[in-house]
């Protein structure tokens, strides 16, 4: 399974963790209960608070921003950066293991 960081606002200690392939950035970080992400429609790409930056990793194997994503992006309560994603529009794929996840302001 693919390994994932994900590094919250508030701690110093990452959370390494595995996630199943198809499942999302998001996805992961609530069933581990990784703290930050509201989530609040669920992955319907409705709300941005699933906002995240994508650190570090196979950050090339990622799958482009699509144009819905990147409308939702620009709601995102978080400052915008160069490596913003949506957590729940990225899915996991064998080659994203080794992923570091930053998570965003979220309020
Ligand atoms: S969970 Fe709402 S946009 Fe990702």
């Amino acid at each position: 399974m693919p390994v994932v960081t994900y590094l919250e606002r508030d701690s110093d200690t990452p959370k390494v963790v595995d996630l199943r392939v198809g499942q999302s950035l998001m996805e992961g970080a609530v069933a581990n209960r990784v703290r930050g992400i509201q989530a609040e429609c669920g992955g319907a790409c409705m709300c941005a608070t699933c906002h995240v930056y994508i650190d570090g990793g196979p950050v090339n194997d990622l799958a482009p921003v699509s144009d819905e994503e990147d409308a939702m992006l620009s709601e995102a309560i978080g400052e915008r950066r160069e490596n913003s994603r949506l957590g729940c529009q990225v899915r996991m794929t064998a080659e994203l293991d080794g992923l570091i996840v930053r998570i965003a302001d979220n309020g």
